[in-house]
């Protein structure tokens, strides 16, 4: 697999500070918000945000419950974002929560957008949103997000749960891949 790197775009070191600070920050506008009892409901976007999600919650306090969502918009080995569709059930009860929507990355933004639609139609008190990555490029579909880790130029990437036709969500690094790997 190893072979396969083009070049680290964000180690682990650097990752893990960030998604520390990130946690605080959420943590903090939660309590300022709604005092230490406030409640939320992640609602992570699968399946490239496993990883940063795992790490992400061990920053937060409070009292949390987690509510998956699949959907896809890379099919198999596409380098390009096509239309979000979603799979399998969503989360139930979101009618009054406040929600953190958690992706690994904002590309087309068409995701996030469907995600966000979808869960303000659950009646959801509050929703807010959080990526890892966030490329820079023009959006299909503009969203606001409210916790960034990095912004990143418009380059593929995998690791740390992002894939590339479903492998490499295993590498502890964020890297690019040389394009024979790409095929
Ligand atoms: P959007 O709907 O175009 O914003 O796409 C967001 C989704 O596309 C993310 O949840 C990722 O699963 C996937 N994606 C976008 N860019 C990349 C990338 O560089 N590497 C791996 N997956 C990506
Ligand atoms: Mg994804």
């Amino acid at each position: 697999m190893r072979k396969d790197v083009h070049r680290v775009l964000l180690d682990r070191e650097a990752i893990a500070s960030r998604v520390t600070a990130l946690g605080r920050a959420i943590a903090d506008d939660l309590e300022s918000t709604g005092g230490p009892s406030r409640e939320i409901v992640l609602v992570p976007i699968l399946t490239g945000s496993i990883v940063f999600v795992a790490d992400l919650i061990r920053h937060l306090p409070q009292r949390l419950r987690i509510g998956v969502m699949s959907v896809s918009s890379y099919p198999g080995r596409s380098l390009e974002s096509k239309s979000a569709l979603i799979h399998g059930s969503l989360p139930d009860d979101l009618a009054g929560r406040h929600v953190l929507i958690v992706d690994d990355i904002l590309d087309t933004g068409q995701t996030l957008a469907l995600v966000r639609r979808i869960v303000l139609e659950h009646h959801a008190a509050q929703v807010r949103t959080c990526v890892l990555l966030r490329k820079s490029r023009p959006r299909v579909e503009e969203v606001d997000v409210d916790y960034v880790g990095f912004d990143i130029p418009d380059v593929f990437v995998v690791g740390y749960g992002l894939d590339y036709n479903d492998y490499y969500r295993n590498l502890p690094d964020l890297v690019t891949l040389r394009p024979e790997a790409m095929r």
